[in-house]
Formats: C-alpha cells, sequence, structure tokens
C-alpha cells in the first residue's frame, strides 16, 4: 500500500516537507505563467496605490501549487497571510475570530473555500465587498445587529472544485485563475530546483525522466524525487543518474504515462466490469473501494486530460488510449 500512496496528490504528514521546498517568490514559482505574469501586475498596481489586493480565487486538481501560490501572493505584497480551511469554519464566531486578526493589506487564505457552511458564505459576502461584518449577537432573550469594521484585507480562496463554488461567491472574486498540469520543461525546472534546496544532485535525464512520469503534478514529482533520494542513499550514490532514477520508478511501481495503481484499478474497472462505460461516478468509486469525491478530485482529472476517458451525460466512458495503454484487445463486436 505504502507504494500507492505517494502518488496520491493528497495531503499527508509530508506537509513539513512541503514547505521547506515551496517557492517563496513569484520568480521561483516555475510556470502557470499567464497567471504569474497577470498576479505581478497587480500586485505591484495595489502596491502603488497602497490598497489591499483583489480577492482572489485559485481552483485546479491537488498538488498544482494553489497553496504555494497563496503564500507567495502575501510575500510578494509583504503582508502577513492567515490560514484556515472551508470545513474548519463552522460558526460565525470562528470567522470572526480570523477576521479580527488581520491588520491592512493582509492576506486570509481559505482552503477547501467550496466546503465552507453556506451561511458564513453569506457573512463573508459583505467582509469582501465593504470590509464591514455583521454580527447578530443574542443576550438576555434579545437579539441585537452589531456592525463590525473590517480592515481592507484579500481573500484568497483555494479550491479542487470551481463547480461547486455558488455563483455569488464567485463574483465577489476579482480575480479568477485556473492551474493547468504542467509541462515537461516546467517539471524537469521543478525537479532540479528540489534536488537544489535538498542538497541532493540529479542529472538532467534522470529529473526528465521523473518529470515524464509524475502526473503533470509538481507535488507528486517532489516525492518521486525525494523516495528516489532514499534509493540512492542507500545505494550510496551521490548523484542521481538516469539508471537509479529509472530503477527507483520501477520499483515504485510507476508506469511509462506515470499512472499509479488507483488509476490503473479504475480504467482496469471501468473495461472488465462496466464494458467500458458509460457508468456514473458513485458506481465506479465503489466499485474500487475509493470515496466518490476522491476519484472525481483525484483519479480522473488527470485521465480526462490525457484522453484515457471522456465525461458524457450518461457517465464515465474508457477511451481508445486505455485499451492500448493496457494491452487489452478492444472488441468492438457490437457493430
Ligand atoms: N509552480 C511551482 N513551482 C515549483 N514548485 C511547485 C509549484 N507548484 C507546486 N509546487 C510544489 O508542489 C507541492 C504542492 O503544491 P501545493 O501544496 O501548493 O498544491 P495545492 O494546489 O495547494 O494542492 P491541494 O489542492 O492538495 O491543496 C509544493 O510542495 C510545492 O513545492
Ligand atoms: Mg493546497
Amino acid at each position: 500500500m505504502e507504494d500507492d500512496k505517494i502518488l496520491e496528490a493528497h495531503k499527508t504528514e509530508e506537509d513539513v516537507f512541503e514547505n521547506n521546498i515551496r517557492p517563496q517568490s513569484l520568480k521561483e514559482y516555475v510556470g502557470q505563467k499567464e497567471i504569474t505574469d497577470n498576479l505581478h501586475v497587480f500586485i505591484e498596481a495595489a502596491k502603488i496605490r497602497d490598497e489591499s489586493l483583489d480577492h482572489v480565487l485559485l481552483y485546479g486538481p491537488p498538488g498544482l501549487g494553489k497553496t504555494t501560490l497563496a503564500h507567495i501572493i502575501a510575500n510578494e505584497l509583504g503582508v502577513h497571510i492567515k490560514t484556515a480551511s472551508g470545513p474548519s469554519i463552522e460558526k460565525s464566531g470562528d470567522l470572526a475570530a480570523i477576521l479580527s486578526t488581520l491588520e491592512p493589506g493582509d492576506v486570509l487564505f481559505i482552503d477547501e473555500i467550496h466546503r465552507m457552511p453556506k451561511f458564513i458564505e453569506e457573512i463573508l459576502y459583505p467582509a469582501m465587498e465593504d470590509f464591514e461584518m455583521d454580527l447578530v449577537l443574542n443576550s438576555d432573550g434579545k437579539s441585537r445587529n452589531l456592525k463590525i469594521d473590517l480592515p481592507p484585507f484579500t481573500l484568497v480562496g483555494a479550491t479542487t472544485r470551481a463547480g461547486d463554488i455558488s455563483s455569488p461567491l464567485r463574483d465577489r472574486f476579482g480575480i479568477v485563475s485556473k492551474l493547468n498540469y504542467y509541462s515537461e520543461d516546467e517539471l524537469t525546472q521543478i525537479v532540479k530546483r528540489t534536488s537544489r534546496v535538498l542538497s541532493m544532485p540529479i542529472e538532467e535525464e534522470a529529473a526528465r525522466l521523473i518529470a515524464k512520469r509524475c502526473r503533470k503534478t509538481p507535488r507528486i514529482a517532489n516525492r518521486l524525487f525525494k523516495r528516489i533520494r532514499d534509493f540512492a542513499l542507500v545505494a550510496g550514490q551521490e548523484t542521481i543518474d538516469f539508471e537509479l532514477a529509472n530503477d527507483s520508478l520501477k520499483r515504485l511501481k510507476v508506469d511509462d504515462y506515470g499512472l499509479d495503481a488507483i488509476d490503473i484499478e479504475y480504467l482496469k474497472s471501468l473495461i472488465e466490469k462496466f464494458n467500458g462505460g458509460p457508468v456514473g461516478v458513485e458506481t465506479i468509486a465503489t466499485s474500487i473501494g475509493e470515496e466518490p469525491s476522491t476519484v472525481e478530485d483525484v483519479v480522473e482529472p488527470f485521465l480526462l486530460q490525457e484522453g484515457f476517458i471522456k465525461r458524457t451525460p450518461r457517465g464515465r466512458v474508457v477511451c481508445e488510449k486505455a485499451y492500448d495503454h493496457l494491452k487489452i484487445a478492444h472488441n468492438s463486436s457490437l457493430f
């Protein structure tokens, strides 16, 4: 099971490792050029005007750099960042407590913002628009409204599910950016950067191999690097070369496309149990023993992007590419 784990783009105890290798500035942040170029302009403009930056919504699959970018925005603005996650804000008091710690211009980062309770969202609207918060206080059986002024701040929201964000909330973000999967060149750069930060040299060809096998995701590239570094250490090698990287990836059961055990199980199930689909996400998730949300947020986005599966109104359908990759004969006897 351990081996499967490294390819999940989930948050784990490896957070500490991630924090150590997180780029700290826009300059160090590799790729997503359109987003970072625009952010650079908006941040500089906010600084010149001495105003808070407009609210920013970042969305895209796990591990592509949303949290990293939120911290970079605060660094570039030269302000503090306060972080919270959607499900952890349960009461209006929780939100009030966070908002009351903000200083002018600060960044409030709310991760998994799509999981914030609806009524909290509604309290957030005036906070975002007018930097005001309406609290209802109950005492002696009477309730009264209290308006609290807030300092101007920037809300940075992150989500893997833009579709689950209500449109009134979405409309209140001045800057909405979708993070995309990374190119091989960009991932090679990211691996080389991690190698420098961790003082473990890697040869170009080895870095490129990791870049090819990481589901186009920086988090997975870094995790693979970390594991390969272990193999190097035990083998007494001071540099990661192609052969070591290749052998290690084999031992980690990462295939040519970077598909992991869950991806393969998903595709095999779709083909073998459901005749290639169409099948609903709940059904397929149950058949491989995963949560539907994991399947939808973590497994499917990459398979869709790479053309292994298609989404249709009647459910998921497997594509020719999956049969080829898994070397399963495609029996189109239907026709
Ligand atoms: N553009 C980038 N350049 C260099 N490293 C990056 C980049 N994007 C992400 N990383 C690295 O990948 C790791 C994961 O990034 P991050 O935590 O920001 O992803 P995320 O989008 O917030 O994921 P999740 O949706 O799971 O919260 C970090 O350790 C970071 O160092
Ligand atoms: Mg994150």
